[in-house]
């Protein structure tokens, strides 16, 4: 199980996220789940889940995961209940091109093998990354490092015992929103948007997978559960018009840049400025996130000095 686990820490062991996902944040889990942490939060609430890398960093003991994603929740679900039905189903998927056709092919019906098919075809498509065309149908083609393999029973067990805290929804988020929560939850939103369009071409770009009238539900939530005391912490594109949605009164802002030369593909290593919001609600200065955010090597600005208004 080395491979995709990170170095027990405390009594939980930490892991990475068992999918790669296309906006994972990985990066920036570290600086999250000390935020979660540090806050001595009793809730994880993620309603743009994905490959949950904050979860799998933080471990929360309970948490609430949606995704409008149902190929990805019911993966998840199959997981906690049955890794070994989900192991078996590995059992016939080579990792070769003429495999990875047959796999990418079936439309299976029972559920370990669905997780299975989405396991693998994570693993294996190009660029590790789960895509499907209007249709619903998974498009990416084959091309994976030589070293690549399929999670052993093991790892699948640790994935099973880690997701079994978590409470799932496959829905949209609203829905996982109107789970009830309490003040030391920490709500914690990832929705998709692009980094690379992120001036006029944004909303054109984004309204095929996230709408414009989906940025205003969504921070009209946001809004008003930080105006509830709940704490809450926003990714989302560094553009004036989302900036503008938020709650100067309630949300610290930041524009954050990974660090690029962490960044495994060279395509990754520009520099990318991305906005994170972080409800005052969490009761931390300004300064105590920066530093923080700092120690973590995640170049900082204000939004102000890249001529945003905040
Ligand atoms: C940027 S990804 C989240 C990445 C995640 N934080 C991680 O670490 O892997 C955004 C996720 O939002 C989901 N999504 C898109 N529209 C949604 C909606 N309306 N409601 C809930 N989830 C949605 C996508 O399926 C995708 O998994």
């Amino acid at each position: 199980m080395a491979d995709h686990l990170l170095k027990a820490s405390n009594v939980r062991q930490q892991l990475r996220p068992l999918l790669k996902w296309a906006g994972g944040k990985q990066w920036l889990a570290p600086s999250l789940a000390q935020l979660y942490n540090i806050s001595a939060s009793t809730r994880l609430i993620e309603p743009f889940a994905g490959g949950a890398a904050l979860y799998f960093a933080a471990g929360p003991e309970r948490a609430v995961l949606g995704d409008a994603n149902r190929t990805l929740i019911s993966t998840y679900r199959t997981l906690t209940r049955h890794p070994a039905k989900v192991f078996a189903e590995l059992g016939d998927m080579r990792i070769d091109a003429d495999t990875f056709y047959r796999i990418r092919a079936e439309r299976p019906a029972l559920k370990a093998r669905i997780a299975a098919r989405m396991i693998y075809l994570n693993r294996t498509a190009f660029g590790g990354i789960w895509r499907v065309n209007a249709r619903g149908e998974f498009n990416v083609p084959y091309g994976c490092k030589p070293e690549t393999s399929l999670p052993t029973l093991p790892t699948l067990r640790a994935y099973s015992i880690a997701l079994k805290r978590a409470k799932f929804y496959a829905s949209d988020f609203e829905e996982t929103f109107s789970e009830p929560s309490g003040p030391a939850d920490f709500i914690y939103c990832d929705p998709p948007y692009t980094v690379t369009h992120n001036n006029n071409g944004f909303l054109r770009y984004n309204e095929t997978i996230f709408r414009w009238n989906d940025q205003l539900r969504l921070a009209d939530l946001c809004n008003s559960a930080a105006s509830r005391g709940r704490r809450v912490v926003v990714s989302n594109a560094a553009h004036r018009d989302v900036i503008r949605l938020y709650d100067k009164s309630l949300f610290f802002g930041f524009v954050i840049q990974r660090n690029s030369n962490l960044a495994p593909q060279i395509e990754y290593r520009k520099p990318q400025d991305e906005l994170l919001l972080v409800s005052k609600s969490l009761g931390f200065t300004r300064q105590r996130i920066s530093n923080l955010l700092q120690k973590m090597e995640l170049l900082q600005t204000t939004p102000r000095s890249r001529g945003l208004r905040w």
